[in-house]
């Protein structure tokens, strides 16, 4: 079935209240942190490409704000997500401890990309401004080990920073020189289309998807049976 047929596009000032709440034993400043991620990135269209009652691995998950967000909006997911930030990690659990009873199951586990994953597939596998932030010459390693980690049949959501406008492209190594002290290394999404194409995934929605000042490139990839 057809993932633009199916797309719901979710409120995102629901979303808002949403991470507001997820993380409401949070220090005031990560409580912040998290609602602006939903006003950055497009979290109210990547959470309707995930089928109810998928299996949903969540590759550099933060403090685990999407898998939250899914939870809250009733996709009735068994999330788990890895992180090598062990505050985000930290944050992720808790929030996964005071969610109630939503009926997904989330959890999260300290983890680099670039160390071995758990050897299973997922019905999707969603990627959001990670691979800019791994050393170059290990993106297409963790690039392909997500590509793996998608079952047959299942969807590849990725997300990362636009290269074009220019501007907006400053707007975003700006961002990351203030608050992650790090040069980023972007990968061009025309490569990352065919590092997906190589792995036996087809573009099923290609969609630009700029917040505020950032430029963000939103790919939806199927794996062909
Ligand atoms: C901009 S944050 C995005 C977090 C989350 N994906 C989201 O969209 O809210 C980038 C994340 O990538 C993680 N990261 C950086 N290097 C990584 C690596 N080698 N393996 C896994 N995650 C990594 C960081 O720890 C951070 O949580």
């Amino acid at each position: 079935m057809s993932l633009i047929h199916d797309h719901q596009v979710f409120d995102r000032r629901q979303l808002l209240r949403d991470a507001w709440r997820l993380y409401a034993g949070a220090p005031a400043a990560l409580r912040v942190k998290q609602r602006l991620r939903v006003l950055v990135c497009p979290f109210e269209e990547t959470i309707g490409f995930v089928p109810e009652g998928s299996t949903v691995l969540d590759v550099g998950c933060g403090s685990g704000l999407t898998l939250g967000l899914m939870a809250a909006r009733g996709r009735r997911i068994d999330g788990h997500g890895f992180d090598p930030c062990p505050v985000a990690i930290g944050l992720a659990n808790d929030m996964a401890a005071g969610i109630g009873d939503t009926g997904s199951t989330l959890s999260f586990e300290y983890r680099d990309a670039r160390s071995r994953w758990r050897d299973r597939t997922y019905d999707v596998v969603h990627m959001q401004d990670v691979i800019h932030h791994v050393p170059a010459p290990s993106q297409r390693t963790v690039f392909d080990r997500a590509c793996a980690s998608v079952r047959r049949g299942g969807v590849f959501i990725y997300k990362d920073m636009s290269a074009r406008p220019l501007w907006r492209n400053a707007a975003c190594r700006l961002h990351d020189v203030v608050i992650a002290r790090e040069w980023i290394k972007p990968v061009p999404i025309a490569r990352v289309e065919r590092w997906a194409e190589e792995n036996g995934l087809s573009l099923e929605v290609s969609k630009t998807a700029h917040r505020a000042v950032y430029g963000n490139d939103l790919r939806v990839f199927r794996k062909r049976l």
